[in-house]
């Protein structure tokens, strides 16, 4: 059986700077399967955080393919993502961003 929850092949990332495009994500292929746990490490600047926000459909790859859950990400349409995203992701970001000045429920709002 096909435990496979998460493939990337050849992702690729490449934003507009004030200098010209900056490659990000250089090609990368992995896979993860149901009930892996695993780290990502590399120095500051390497594309971690640019990696996770590809993984977990927050930003899209520019290049390659992502699949969830045998999805291809890179083929839905933005509502098609939220959807998507709300039913089968979860990102615990390392700020926060809340608004101290509203209550709990008014920051999830
Ligand atoms: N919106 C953007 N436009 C241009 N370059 C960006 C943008 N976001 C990130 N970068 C660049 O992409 C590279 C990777 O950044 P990223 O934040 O993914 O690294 P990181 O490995 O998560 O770093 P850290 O360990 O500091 O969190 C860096 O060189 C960064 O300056
Ligand atoms: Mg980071």
């Amino acid at each position: 059986m096909d435990d496979t929850v998460l493939s990337l092949r050849d992702a690729r990332l490449t934003l507009d700077g004030n200098a010209g495009p900056v490659e990000i994500l250089h090609g990368i292929t992995l896979s993860v399967r149901r009930g892996e746990t695993l780290g990502l490490v590399g120095p500051s600047g390497s594309g971690k955080s640019s990696l996770l926000m590809v993984m977990g459909g927050l930003d899209r790859a520019t290049g390659g393919e992502i699949r969830a859950l045998g999805q291809d990400l890179s083929a839905m349409n933005e509502d098609r993502l939220a959807r998507f995203r709300r039913d089968n992701m979860g990102v615990v970001f390392q700020s926060f961003h809340l608004i101290p000045t509203m209550t709990a429920i008014e920051n999830v709002a």
